[in-house]
């Protein structure tokens, strides 16, 4: 009765999970989803606790595993910045990839506890799962260090590239196979933690040739591995709940790398093999960067405030530089005075807009502009043209002529916005430095281009203040 119980309640689980994911692909869903994630992770908890066979002191485990990981968890939310994200999320892959790394031990060594045959004659299928959740979550563990290192620059984000680099994944690839075959046919502990080893290396050599601009793609991929790794260590220990997210957070991830390598037009393989990308653009002073030897127009945030009380349509493109200075809020209000003057606003997303998928979505989400005014970049692109102001705020590769006209440079293929098309152009950044692909904007010297060079959120409240007065 109470193992019937129990298989509902991880049913009930897996549909609240299924409807968690459906309800985050829209921002307008997106609580919603959370909170069904949430609901569903805690009749999971609470099902596993109530399982047939589970001790006191199984249950004094659990209890203070939530305890410690959930403090940690609240602490780190709490505090995280939004632009911190990227890196917060690959931290916790990594722990995800080691949790994999321990259940496969703890199969191994206490094979009864999880029903799967007596220590030295395990079942050949768990000794199978094992091993696979045992080296994808080594290779998750330590891509995933790698790649928050990369993120929160503890080490360069330029590819590290060395002779023969793919050849020598390769081989280490084809040995760990042979290794996995050995493990299934002896059941040898060396063999365990070799195969344990072996990953934990390859995972970090398969992370370090990609560039910092790929890492959003490699996090994703990686958190696509982690919902592998934990999908093969649920069969090894019978527990289809595992199964289930785990194949949930397996697919999504793939699901999520893919739109964005269409977003960026560039083909998994070309991610995965490295070697693009370099440190983000940093800041500079206006006039810094090789682009500052040919003439800007820079105008003011009082320049920009005449023009676009005098606007009729508005298209805001939020980037990246929107998101560090946290400006949303005050887009909103900049937005609002600007429509009680007649202009008709809307907000045009590039696919891979800021750091991570959805990026300016949650933002724009998170300061209340309405859902009907923000549009995806098909449907908004042709109407560049018979925009009166195309009002850029922290956003540069996403709106790069480059990527239509130069085919040696690093962007060469990616959809952008048309910004160029618009009457005028403001381009809100505090300097001339380029964006995360690391490639000259010449839109800077467009004459339809002013440049309003500060900090995004101040410059935009000077615009509110001038629109006020
Ligand atoms: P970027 O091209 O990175 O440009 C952002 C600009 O914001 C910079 O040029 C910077 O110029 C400016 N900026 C930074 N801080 C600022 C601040 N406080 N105030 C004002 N401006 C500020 O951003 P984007 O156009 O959003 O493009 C995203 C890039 O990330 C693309 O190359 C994309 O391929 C890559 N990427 C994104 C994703 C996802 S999923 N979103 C995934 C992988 C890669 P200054 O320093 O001069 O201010």
């Amino acid at each position: 009765m109470a193992q019937t119980l129990s298989t509902l309640a991880y049913l009930v689980a897996s549909v609240l999970f299924i409807m968690a994911l459906r309800g985050l692909s829209n921002p307008e869903t997106s609580r919603q989803g959370n909170l069904y994630g949430m609901v569903g992770m805690g009749i999971a908890i609470a099902a596993t606790l109530l399982k047939p066979g589970m001790g006191a002191g199984g249950i004094v485990l659990v209890l203070a595993g939530l305890a410690i990981g959930g403090t940690i968890g609240t602490l780190l939310a709490q505090r995280i910045q939004m632009t911190s994200l990227p890196q917060l999320v690959a931290a916790f892959h990594s722990l995800v990839g080691m949790a994999a790394v321990f259940v496969a031990a703890a199969a191994f060594y206490s094979p009864e506890s999880f029903g799967i045959g007596y220590a030295g004659n395990i079942k050949a299928a768990s000794l199978v799962e094992m091993s696979l959740g045992l080296a994808i979550g080594a290779i998750t563990f330590s891509g995933s260090v790698i790649a928050f290192a990369k993120l929160d620059g503890r080490m360069s984000g330029s590819p590290i590239l060395f002779k023969g680099q793919h050849m020598l994944n390769a081989a280490l690839g084809a040995l760990l196979l042979v290794l996995v075959i050995a493990f299934v046919a002896t059941g040898s502990p060396i063999l365990f933690w070799l195969i344990a080893l072996l990953s934990f290396a390859l995972g970090f050599l398969l992370i370090i040739p990609i560039g910092g601009a790929d890492m959003p793609v490699v996090v994703s991929m990686l958190n696509s591995y982690s919902g592998w790794a934990a999908a093969g260590i649920g069969f090894t220990i019978g527990n289809l709940l595992l199964i289930v997210t785990g194949a949930l957070v397996g697919a999504s991830g793939a699901i999520l790398s893919y739109i964005m390598c269409k977003g960026m037009n560039r083909s998994i393989i070309n991610v995965l093999l490295g070697g693009f990308g370099s440190d983000s653009g940093a800041a500079a002073g206006p006039g810094a960067g090789t682009a500052d030897r040919a003439p800007v127009k820079a105008g003011s945030p009082e320049d920009a405030a005449y023009i676009m009380k005098n606007a009729q349509k508005i298209i805001i493109v939020p980037g990246y530089g929107m998101a560090v200075a946290q400006a949303q809020q005050v887009v909103r209000e900049m937005a609002d005075l600007l429509k009680k003057e007649g202009a008709e606003i809307s907000y045009a997303i590039h696919p891979v807009a800021g750091r991570m998928p959805g990026h300016m979505n949650v933002l724009l989400a998170e300061a209340n502009v309405p859902y009907d005014e923000v549009h995806e970049l098909e449907e908004i692109n042709a109407e560049f043209a018979d925009a009166d102001v195309a009002y850029v705020i922290g956003a540069n590769d996403v709106t790069n002529p480059a990527a239509k006209t130069d085919k040696t440079s690093a962007i060469y293929g990616m959809p952008i916005l048309d910004v160029e098309r618009a009457k005028t152009v403001f381009f809100v950044k505090r300097g001339m430095a380029s964006g995360y692909a690391g490639v000259d904007n010449e839109l800077f010297f467009r004459p339809n281009t002013m440049m309003l060079f500060g900090d995004a959120k101040k410059v935009t409240q000077q615009i509110v203040q001038s629109l006020q007065k």
